[in-house]
């Protein structure tokens, strides 16, 4: 398509409303959709409905075929829309959420999801999938750490880039392929005090560090689109902020794909107080280089008088058209409109046993099993009580599931053929010794505007299982959630802890294997759990302070006075069924020129399982602050009876940005730390040269 030549037959009109994203009742009242935020558009003027570029969260290929059909029947120049939907951890099928997905420390898995999410929702009619998303999470509080890949950088760069991979192919005019959309730019998981759509305040540097390398590693992963933040970056909302969009994204990232608001954002910058009505927040949005709105008026509303008053450029509405058509033109909706929408395939494919293994396998791979005291798992028999609010519950599957089906998921209870035994009493007086139970959170006590000051288990769960304890039973816990939870008042009186996360179609299935040890635990966390809410955020990859707390030295340093500073679980920590050790480490050299490798043997005394061996940095002397540990270098490796994983470390793999913000290595001396978890390493001092 000569994008350029289509430009040239457009009017003013029909260039705005391809910056325009609106739900699909505009279209045809009877239209079901998924609603993800506040409907502010009133009075919406009706010229653009039949010239808006795209429609969010069309619901199945029927309506995706016919609000394409009518709404080219009624477009001038028979440009297409583009549908964009939320496919986050699946279509119809759920996947794991992102964070129980990362745990694996498998991004292959994140591949696996996208690409079944990908054909899926390809088949249902959509274009677009507003995922992944790649914020650095590091506040419990948050509602939306379920949708990332932890507090990590280097983590959340594999997994956004596999992500992107999985949904787009390698050519978006494939078969059963989604464009992908990078969120939410930028630094959104840094909200402060962990309250949803709240200010965040950091410095350039730290973004640049360990927030901009996984939205950066998106792009070059060809992501097709990139979505701004709710929140402000340097005092301006980042929807409004020219900085972020054209010097960072534009000039420096080099990213050349559309840009849409989040949804209302736009508008939110009158909230913000940085514009005073929606001629101003159209103005400074689209001088931003913010490409489309998503479900707000401002620029159908404005934009033509700020071009007739010089207030924003001609060249930048034609250049966000470019963009958006230029996807189009991509995805091959020109060629056909329809794309790979299919009802007949849609009966078929959609739920079908190949995706549901596939979630599976995924989902075996994602609990974290953080307790086992005296090898209480797996269960040797069927002789113990299964109980607890999530025992029987089929809400398994996680926000950001809105086609998910409840009723196609298989519970726990179901999974083990087993009545559940509802009454704490009847529990206690039963003859059985161990009792699995099953507590956490719903899956609307996470996600987006699911914000939390308190992400302790509900009170009567506390109470249940130090009853349970104190009875003399043994008590494994096993806990559905979307975020890190506080347990120090419950991890005294569980004889095991088995963090399962929100698995998605398969949950019970899957929980019921690693239970019975049919499937041996491998994940590890990739956010750390608090001891208490008061330490949030807390984070692995933290930094020393000019008063370190130590055993020696008790008063005026940093700590609490009520409370240890580590987490009571920590990033990189998860057990197995197995007995795997690291039992050697060998350096080639300890001067680090070109580069070096080092190697590390395990062995394997129990039964054959996978360990992930981690490995991190600490640069002793640098220009700015650094990392405690960094997590460098990564394998996840199955072993039966031994295994060697080897490492090549890289100067480059010690850069870091200076205060002038750029990205060098120092010479000098460099502690690396291996392990099986990041609280647990073997330390070796290095030297670059
Ligand atoms: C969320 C985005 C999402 C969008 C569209 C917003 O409220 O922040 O992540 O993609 O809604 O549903």
């Amino acid at each position: 398509m000569d994008i350029k030549k289509l430009m040239s037959q457009m009017t003013i009109e029909e260039k705005i409303g391809q910056c325009v994203q609106l739900i699909p009742s505009f279209l045809d009242e009877n239209q079901k959709c998924e609603l993800t935020g506040p409907f502010h558009i009133s009075n919406f003027d009706e010229k653009y409905i039949y010239n808006c570029g795209s429609l969010i969260g069309v619901s199945d290929a029927k309506s995706a075929r016919e609000l394409q059909a009518k709404y080219l029947e009624r477009n001038r120049l028979k440009i297409p829309l583009i549908f964009m939907a939320d496919v986050v951890h699946g279509s119809s099928t759920i996947f794991p959420t992102p964070l129980a997905i990362s745990s694996s420390f498998n991004p292959e898995n994140a591949k696996v999801c996208a690409k079944v999410s990908a054909k899926e929702s390809a088949i249902q009619g959509n274009h677009l999938t507003f995922a992944p998303m790649s914020d650095l999470a590091r506040d419990a509080r948050w509602g939306r750490n379920m949708e990332t890949s932890g507090e990590d950088p280097y983590l959340n760069t594999l997994f956004t880039k596999a992500y992107v991979e999985g949904f787009q192919g390698d050519d978006l005019k494939d078969e059963h392929t989604l464009a992908s959309c990078v969120k939410h730019f930028a630094g959104y998981g840094l909200v402060q005090a962990g309250r949803e759509y709240n200010t965040v305040d950091v410095s350039e540097r730290f973004l640049r560090e360990y927030h901009f390398p996984a939205y950066k590693a998106g792009i070059d992963a060809g992501a097709s689109m990139v979505m701004t933040a709710f929140n402000t970056i340097n005092s301006i909302p980042a929807t409004a902020n020219s900085w972020l969009f054209r010097d960072v994204l534009r000039d420096e990232m080099k990213f050349d794909g559309v840009v849409i608001s989040d949804w209302g954002a736009v508008l939110e910058a009158i909230n913000h107080q940085v514009a005073e009505d929606r001629y101003e927040a159209a103005v400074k949005a689209m001088n931003a280089g913010c490409d489309m709105e998503m479900m707000t008026s401002c620029y159908t509303s404005s934009l033509r008088l700020a071009i007739e008053n010089g207030d924003v450029d001609m060249k930048c509405l034609d250049e966000a058209v470019y963009h958006i058509l230029s996807l189009k033109d991509k995805l091959g909706l020109f060629e056909n409109p329809y794309r790979f929408a299919d009802e007949g395939l849609e009966k078929s494919v959609v739920m079908c046993d190949e995706f549901k293994e596939a979630s599976r396998h995924v989902a075996n791979e994602c609990p974290v099993l953080l307790k086992n005291e005296d090898k209480i798992l797996p269960l040797e028999n069927d002789d113990f009580v299964l109980t607890g609010p999530f025992a029987d519950s089929n809400d398994l599957l996680g926000p950001w599931s809105w086609k998910g089906d409840v009723s196609q998921v298989t519970t726990i209870a179901d999974a083990f053929d087993k009545k559940v035994m509802k009454d704490i009493n009847e529990v206690m007086s039963s003859s059985q010794e161990t009792v699995v139970y099953v507590a956490g959170e719903k899956s609307d006590e996470s996600g987006e505007a699911h914000s939390k000051v308190d992400i302790s288990l509900p009170e009567i769960d506390v109470q249940n299982i130090i009853q349970l304890k104190e009875s003399g039973k043994k008590v494994v816990l096993v806990l559905i959630n979307g975020r890190p939870m506080t347990l120090s008042n419950v991890i005294d009186h569980c004889d095991a802890l088995l963090v399962a996360w929100q698995l998605g179609t398969m949950a019970g299935n899957v929980i019921a294997d690693i239970l019975t040890g049919k499937v041996n635990p491998s994940g590890k966390l990739t956010m750390s759990f608090p001891r208490h809410v008061g330490q949030c955020p807390i984070f692995y990859n933290d930094y020393q302070t000019g008063r370190p707390a130590s055993k020696a030295v008790d008063h005026y340093v940093s700590k609490y006075i009520d409370c240890e500073n580590d987490a009571l679980f920590g990033f990189g920590e998860g057990l197995n069924y197995s007995h795997i050790t690291i039992d050697k480490i060998e350096f080639d050299s300890f001067e680090l020129n070109d580069e070096m490798k080092v190697k590390v043997h395990l062995s394997n005394k129990g039964v054959t399982g996978t360990e992930v061996v981690q490995l991190y940095i600490n640069d002793l002397s640098a220009d700015v602050i650094r990392p405690l540990k960094e997590l460098k270098a990564f394998e996840r490796v199955m072993v039966q009876d031994s295994e060697i994983v080897e490492f090549t470390l890289t100067k480059e793999m010690m850069a870091y940005y200076n205060h002038k913000n750029e990205c060098k290595y120092d010479k000098g001396k460099v502690e690396i730390m291996i392990g099986l978890s990041s609280n647990e390493v073997q330390t070796f001092t290095i030297e670059i040269k």
